[in-house]
């Protein structure tokens, strides 16, 4: 490949998985990277942090990512890894969980092995948060930045191209119930979720029918008296308990909450909850950056952006990586940047900005044809594939392994099947053997 005519110096906001292998990426290309990251470590989603008691149970509380303790990954390990850093038992240095759907520390552990092997830590500046991106004249980006403990408007730097990896599990969406704010229980988002305890002999109400709503239900129920999950999707007067449980059942969603303490449900049903759990999903939200950047969030949309990537008017000097939900978030990360940092270092060329705005038009267009709501615009579950495929021919990189696809869809099949069993039995035996010889390679 011919050499990149452009270096650039690049900010990089966020050290999580997205931000680690953007810098890599960058820095492969020629670029000077500097990563961002507020945290006093790597890892972002995956740095667990023990129960709080956060005063503000729905909301962001501060900057704790969202895990709770007993989460195990809902991907197999050979699908989830990076595409040239397998996230292989045992190969991942410190590696401590052999299981194929290991627990989240496994994940943290990987991430930072991924750091150790291509040198990133140095290039991170820990305990610094971004308080503000602003374009200058001259096409310049100004970044502001703070670290932790310091007081002040904190230091002006400038930067050829910002590219965003601050992740999107943090800011809570939260359902709006009728009547609730005379309810007398708590409420909480699943982002403040950690531990079952305290929910010991609780009648507890989760919203939300997301694998996570599910994943929390069934932990609560190990503690609670009853949990009653409320999903939208389901038809008006479902009352139905969940097989291989006593005290967890599935409900339509809820009408509204009253003051004596119940809350009732479309059909009229009612329960008296202690508790409502939002697992209602989370908003994107890029508080450092004002209009200059060009994008605006509305029903969970960011627009406008060619490709899920660059807002058109400022590209490629603003980007941003990791918005798609309902892919496997590794691989697809590693190839946004890798076509950023060769669009920036003028190996590759963008489109007209005209072409650009066409080309999202379009897509939204595709969206409103088939009857989808705004707020899944970046919900990728039909077209994850076929963009990492995208993203992979403009790199000149291979597509992505046939394999990886096929557990994925064999993964996806099993999990709504057997939703509490798939991360310990599965029968793609075969696939896992292959992919372990195809990663050799890279060990
Ligand atoms: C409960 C849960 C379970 C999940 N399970 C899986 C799974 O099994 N498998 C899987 O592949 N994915 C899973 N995911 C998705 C997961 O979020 C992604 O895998 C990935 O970790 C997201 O990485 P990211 O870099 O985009 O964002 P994050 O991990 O959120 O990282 C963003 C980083 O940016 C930093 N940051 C934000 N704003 C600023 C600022 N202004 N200044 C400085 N730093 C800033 C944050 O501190 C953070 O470190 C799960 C997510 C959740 C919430
Ligand atoms: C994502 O989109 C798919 C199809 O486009 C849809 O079936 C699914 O319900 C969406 N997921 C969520 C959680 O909204």
């Amino acid at each position: 490949m011919p050499s990149a005519s452009l270096r650039l110096a690049v900010a990089v906001v966020g050290a999580g998985a997205a931000g680690l292998v953007a810098a890599r990426e960058l820095r492969r290309e020629g670029h000077t990277p500097v990563v961002f990251e507020r945290a006093a470590a790597v890892g972002g989603t995956w740095l667990y942090t023990a129960p709080a008691t956060s005063s503000d149970p729905l909301g962001a509380a501060a900057t704790h990512s969202s895990l709770y303790a007993s989460l195990r990954t809902n991907l197999p390990r050979e699908t989830m890894g990076f595409l040239d850093f397998p996230f292989a038992a045992g190969a991942a240095a410190g590696s401590r969980d052999p299981h194929r759907f290991p627990g989240h520390e496994e994940v943290l552990r990987y991430l930072e092995a991924f750091a150790r092997r291509f040198d990133l830590l140095r290039l991170v500046r820990f305990e610094t948060e971004v308080l503000s991106v602003r374009r200058e004249d001259g096409g310049r980006w100004a970044v502001t930045s703070r670290k932790l403990g310091e007081k002040g408007s904190g230091d002006e730097e400038f930067y050829d191209a910002v590219v965003v990896c601050n992740g999107h599990y943090t800011e809570p969406r939260i359902a709006v119930i009728p009547g609730v704010d005379a309810w007398p229980g708590k409420q909480m988002h699943s982002h403040n979720y950690r531990v079952p305890e305290p929910f010991l002999d609780q009648v507890v109400m989760v919203i939300g029918a997301s694998a996570s709503a599910f994943d929390i239900s069934r932990d609560i129920a190990s503690m609670a008296e009853e949990v009653h999950i409320a999903d939208r999707s389901a038809p008006a007067s479902t009352c139905k308990k969940q097989p291989g449980y006593d005290n967890l059942w599935l409900h339509s969603m809820i009408d509204h909450a009253q003051e004596d303490g119940t809350v009732v449900f479309q059909d009229g049903s009612s329960i008296k909850a202690d508790v409502i759990m939002h697992c209602t999903g989370y908003l994107y939200d890029f508080p450092f950056l004002g209009d200059d950047s060009t994008i605006t969030v509305d029903d969970n949309r960011v627009d406008p952006l060619y490709k899920h990537i660059f807002p058109p008017e400022v590209a490629p000097h603003l980007s941003f990586i990791g918005l798609p939900w309902k892919v496997i978030p590794f691989p697809l990360f590693e190839l946004g940047p890798k076509w950023v940092a060769r669009v920036l270092s003028g190996r590759i060329k963008l489109p007209s900005k005209d072409k650009m705005m066409e080309d999202g038009k379009a897509f939204y267009l595709k969206l409103e044809a088939r009857g989808l709501p705004k707020r899944y615009t970046h919900n990728f579950s039909n077209y994850q594939f076929e963009y990492d495929d995208w993203l992979a021919e403009q790199c000149g990189h291979p597509p992505m392994e046939e394999r990886r696809k096929q557990m994925y869809a064999v993964n996806s099949m099993n999990k709504a099947a057997r939703p509490e069993s798939y991360r310990d039995e599965w029968d793609d035996e075969h696939l896992v053997a292959e992919a372990n010889e195809y990663f050799k390679k890279f060990l």
